[in-house]
């Protein structure tokens, strides 16, 4: 049985667009199916994308029940399985990482753990990558838990940063894999084929990845898409 997904998005929702069309490409074979959009912004481009999908969609209240919270409800009446954070910029509740534990995962457009916690989202990141000097960022896939950025990864690709680049010419860089990575980690994570599970050792979790192992490949741009499939064995 398919998992039902909800994706969280504040902005844009390129990635939601990028996880969609994956989906559709994967047809038959896909592992998930996207059954609710949810935002804490009423203008999110990504609630007009869900909508000419078709996909439900729903505007968070920001205002608190004082031991439920609207996504805990949203997530209930649309049976979702899995959430999905896409440039998501609200810290997922307690409520909600409780019941999904090893069910959320988030996109972060750099190599967690450096440049990530509060405060550090979109352009901000890139800011800081290029301030730091860093000749390398790139792209995390991960699972969420109460804190910003520090849930056990899940996958991570590179992307150069060059001398010429501003926050914006690097975010455009970062995105093109984010839009790669993300949608195949989404659809590997709805199928099973990655899941969080308690170690031995009490109290860690740790990554269990069913997918045959594979070398990392250096970020060459012509052969992108076709590096990453690989990569990722999906
Ligand atoms: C993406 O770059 C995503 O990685 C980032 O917000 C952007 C959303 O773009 N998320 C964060 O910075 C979270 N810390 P989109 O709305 O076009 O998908």
């Amino acid at each position: 049985m398919r998992s039902r997904i909800a994706i969280l998005a504040s902005g844009g929702g390129s990635n939601l667009q990028s996880i969609l069309e994956h989906l559709e490409r994967l047809g038959d074979v896909r592992c998930g199916d996207v059954a609710l959009v949810a935002s804490d912004r009423m203008n999110a481009g990504a609630l007009d994308r869900a909508a000419r999908r078709h996909v439900p969609t729903v505007v968070l209240a920001t205002d608190k029940a004082p031991d439920r919270t609207p996504l805990a409800d949203a997530l209930e009446t649309h049976a979702i399985d899995l959430v999905v954070l896409a440039g998501y910029l609200r810290l997922v509740p307690p409520d909600v990482i409780r019941k999904y534990a090893g069910r959320v995962i988030n996109i972060h457009p750099a190599l967690l753990p450096a440049f990530g916690g509060p405060g550090m989202y979109g352009q901000r990141v890139h800011r800081a990558v290029i301030e730091s000097g860093a000749r390398v960022s790139g792209v995390t896939a991960h699972f969420v838990d109460e804190v910003y950025d520090r849930g056990r990864i899940i996958a991570q690709w590179p992307v150069p940063v060059f001398p010429s680049d501003d926050a914006g010419t690097l975010a455009a860089r970062v995105l093109r894999v984010e839009h790669l990575v993300y949608p195949r980690v989404v659809d590997a994570v709805a199928g099973g084929r990655m899941t969080l599970s308690n170690s031995a050792t009490a109290g860690s979790e740790m990554l269990v990845d069913t997918r045959p192992s594979f070398t990392l490949l250096p970020h060459e741009d012509s052969r992108l898409a076709e590096n990453i499939e690989l990569a990722l064995g999906c």
